[in-house]
């Protein structure tokens, strides 16, 4: 095996997408915490070193004005504006304000009532699948499993469904965001997926304010930009593009997991067919044995030690949910995939302040995926699935052929 920084690289590379996980486990092996002195950034690998630290409120998220004063000048200007109004990536005292305006449309009961919708969307677009794979033909899952994370985002946010191919390649250009390096031709298709979906939204603002629906971008239109409220136009296009962009890759990143998960161990898919009770047990493993999100990258607002390292103010910390969920530590006998594991729960969705305000909508959406996949007869891959790269962050497939009959 290569040294850390070799380990390191291959991880963060934008054109490869190796198997992260022999090199956790080679990176746990090595150490509780590996500094990557080219980024200046702490990789994080076990499980309660990555618990810990998301409760710390010493590190804080890469709000714009952290990366102007760090100058590190990876995103244009026009892109740190709209980055302003996400959540994510506000601090105290900002945060709250923001998080509060999305909260209550993302409630419990609200999700649960589009969960007849999502039902009727899902068991649509996968009667589709076994369609074309009928007679043993191959079917490249992962188109389907990219339309409908965007089907249900476009329905809460009251988003014309004829726009749907368009947003789907859009945002997903603009999901290179969430990656650490990229190529020149990267952060190009990055940025001018950004500056599509910021037109994109200026318009649907505009057709929202002369015939208000009874969608979330209506409502949001109304509060914040009506009178009294306290947001631009192109600001709340920002905020529009951060949650489309929250929920979509990450989403469509857990179903292509989790069909893979089960494409790969049909035992598992057989008790999940007879069993349907346990499709949220079967979301928890997946979220675990192969997380969508990767790593999830704060910076030291002040000095920490972590397992004896010192790690000095304006660092990156980076949290490696991907090796934190593989930490024999914690899980038990962790490279298996065991929809029956007891306590799976992992760090998939964050903790704390910024803990994602989409989980019950992502979670229920792969529950119906799952349980509807595994009714399918025989589904198996049918040739080598071609992962999305980058990966350092974002974990999903960029094709997944498979056979499903
Ligand atoms: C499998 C799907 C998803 C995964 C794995 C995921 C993961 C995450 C993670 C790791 C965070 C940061 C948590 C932290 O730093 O503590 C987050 C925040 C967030 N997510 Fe998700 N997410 C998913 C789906 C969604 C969906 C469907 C939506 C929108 C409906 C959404 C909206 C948000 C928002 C608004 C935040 C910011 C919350 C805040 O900072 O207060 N996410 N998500």
């Amino acid at each position: 095996m290569p040294e850390p920084a070799g380990l390191i690289h291959s991880l963060l590379s934008p054109r490869s997408c190796p198997d992260p996980y022999d090199v956790y486990r080679a990176l746990r092996r090595d150490g509780r915490v590996h500094h990557f002195t080219p980024l200046n950034m702490f990789l994080v690998n076990g499980y309660a070193d990555c618990a810990a630290l998301h409760r710390d409120r010493g590190l804080l998220v890469m709000d714009s004005a952290l990366h102007e004063e760090r100058r590190l000048g990876r995103w244009p200007q026009q892109v740190l504006h709209s980055i302003d109004q996400w959540p994510v990536y506000r601090n105290p005292p900002a945060h709250a304000a923001s998080r509060q305006v999305l909260k209550r449309h993302f409630a419990p009961a609200v999700v649960d009532g589009l969960r007849p919708v999502v039902e009727r969307q899902y068991e649509r677009e996968l009667a589709e699948v076994v369609r074309r794979g009928a007679n043993g033909a191959v079917v490249d899952l992962q188109p389907h499993l990219e339309r409908l994370p965007m089907m249900v985002m476009s329905t809460v946010l009251g988003l014309p469904p004829a726009d749907l191919p368009r947003l789907v390649e859009v945002v997903a250009e603009f999901s290179l965001f969430f990656e650490v390096v990229l190529t020149g031709g990267q952060k190009r298709r990055m940025v001018d997926g950004h500056d599509r979906l910021i037109a994109y939204f200026l318009d649907v603002i505009a057709e929202r304010r002369r015939r208000p629906d009874g969608a979330v971008v209506s409502h949001l239109v109304a509060e914040l930009t009506g009178p009294g409220g306290t947001l631009s136009d192109r600001r709340l296009a920002g905020m529009l593009a951060g949650l489309l962009l929250a929920g979509f890759e990450t989403t469509v990143g857990l179903l292509g997991n989790g069909a893979h998960a089960l494409a790969t161990h049909p035992e598992q898919a057989r008790l999940l067919a007879a069993e349907p009770e346990r499709a949220d047990a079967a979301v928890e493993e997946v979220l675990r044995w192969d997380s969508p999100v990767q790593v999830n990258s704060r910076v030291a607002g002040r000095r920490l030690d972590v397992a004896g390292v010192p790690i000095p103010i304006g660092a990156v910390v980076a949290l490696v949910y991907g090796s934190a969920h593989r930490d024999p530590d914690r899980y038990p006998d962790p490279d298996r995939f065991d929809i029956t594991r007891p306590g799976a729960r992992s760090l998939s969705f964050g903790t704390g302040i910024h803990h994602c305000l989409g989980s019950r909508l992502a979670r229920m959406e792969a529950a119906v995926a799952f349980a509807c996949l595994a009714r399918f007869p025989a589904l198996r891959l049918a040739g080598k699935p071609k992962r999305r790269s980058p990966g350092f962050t974002i974990r999903a497939f960029e094709t997944l052929p498979v056979k499903v009959s």
